[in-house]
């Protein structure tokens, strides 16, 4: 099958590139803007597959998508450019409408005028807002609170859109929080990571008791997979790991696997409109025969234990432009932090 994959270069993208090309006979493109996440190295192993092609390009730009489209006459899309990080879309929103919701409506017309034969868009459970209690179905409202997760919704109405009026083929998967190796470090379990390696303070937002959905890398992308072979179209999936986790009991792991100390835990300053919890009801993909495989204690580890060994990869991040938006916005955050 022909797979045009945007944001492929990033850390979801790069990972289901890999598992599109080795698992089987797919030609693969990665259509990426390389923005400040999107990193090549990401996929130096596959660089020279026979079956890979990478084409530099945004996705809000119809003239490329088109061509890309055209040239390499590809059946299926799957849309993983965003911008994605929700400190980020609080200080500059506008870059986050622009590629999450235009980029997402560029590529949706440009797909379906060629007639592409799937289009998935790869969503997140941000999108129904903050959670007390209960777990998010697919059919629930959309209540996102940051300008990333309302982002992300405008992206998705539009995908449905395209199914009511077009019955274009459109499948959405609403992925939760995913760790694993290759991750900018700005989220939250490399951010701590690289941290704690460094003997670095770990600044965690208000009480610390905020909750989360952990899934790997490798079960979202076999869910994305999944999905794309076996889903419905016009359908969303939710694909959550079953780890739902305090965040600072993830903090706690994160520094007993490095037998670093406790006391590098900082509670800072809350982030404004700081969603308390996300969580999934997954029960229409797991009917569709897909399940989370890796446990969270043993995925931490693996992935804890990869930005130990690949220092090299991350600190050429740290080092760089990376550094100014960090000490912005986390060292200001700690001074004066309990
Ligand atoms: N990371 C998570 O926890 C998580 C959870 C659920 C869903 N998602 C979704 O998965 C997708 C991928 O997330 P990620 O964590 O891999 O993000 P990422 O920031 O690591 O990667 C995003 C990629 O998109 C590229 N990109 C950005 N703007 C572009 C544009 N205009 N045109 C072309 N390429 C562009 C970047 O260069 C980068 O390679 C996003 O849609 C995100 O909303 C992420």
């Amino acid at each position: 099958m022909r797979i045009l994959v945007t944001g492929g270069a990033g850390f979801i993208g790069s990972h289901l590139v890999r598992r599109l090309l080795t698992g089987g006979d797919n030609f693969v493109v990665n259509l990426d803007a390389l923005r400040y996440s999107g990193n090549l190295e990401n996929l130096t192993d596959v660089a020279g597959h026979s079956r890979y092609t990478f084409v530099l390009g945004d996705i809000c730009d119809a003239t490329t998508v088109e061509k890309v489209l055209k040239e390499h006459g590809v059946k299926v899309v799957i849309n993983c450019a965003a911008e994605t990080h929700v400190d980020r879309s609080i200080l500059d929103p506008n870059s986050f409408a622009r590629t999450d919701v235009v980029g997402t409506a560029v590529l949706l017309e440009e797909a379906r005028k060629a007639g592409v034969a799937r289009f998935l868009q790869v969503s997140t459970d941000e999108v129904y807002g903050s959670v007390e209690t209960g777990w998010s179905k697919e059919g629930d409202p959309l209540a996102p609170r940051s300008p990333y997760s309302a982002s992300k919704a405008g992206g998705d109405l539009l995908v449905r859109s395209y199914w009511t009026t077009y019955r274009f083929p459109v499948l959405i998967t609403r992925g939760s929080n995913t760790y694993g190796p290759n991750q900018y470090p700005e989220k939250f379990i490399p951010l701590f990571a690289t941290n704690a390696i460094d003997d670095q303070p770990l600044p965690l937002y208000g009480d610390g008791r905020h909750r989360r959905d952990w899934l790997s890398v490798f079960d979202h992308c076999r869910g994305i997979e999944h999905v794309l072979f076996h889903g419905e179209p016009g359908c969303v999936y939710n694909i959550g790991g079953g780890n739902e986790r305090e965040n600072i009991a993830v903090a706690e792991l994160i520094l007993k696997i490095l037998g670093k100390p406790m006391n590098l835990i900082r509670l800072v300053q809350d982030r404004p409109g700081h969603d308390r919890r996300y969580a999934l009801d997954c029960a229409r993909l797991q009917a569709l025969g897909w399940a989370p495989t890796v446990l969270f204690e043993d995925g931490l580890k693996e992935t804890v234990e990869w930005y130990r060994t690949n220092q090299t990869w991350w600190r050429k991040i740290t080092s760089g432009e990376f550094r100014t938006y960090y000490e912005r916005l986390y060292r200001q955050r700690l001074q004066g932090a309990g």
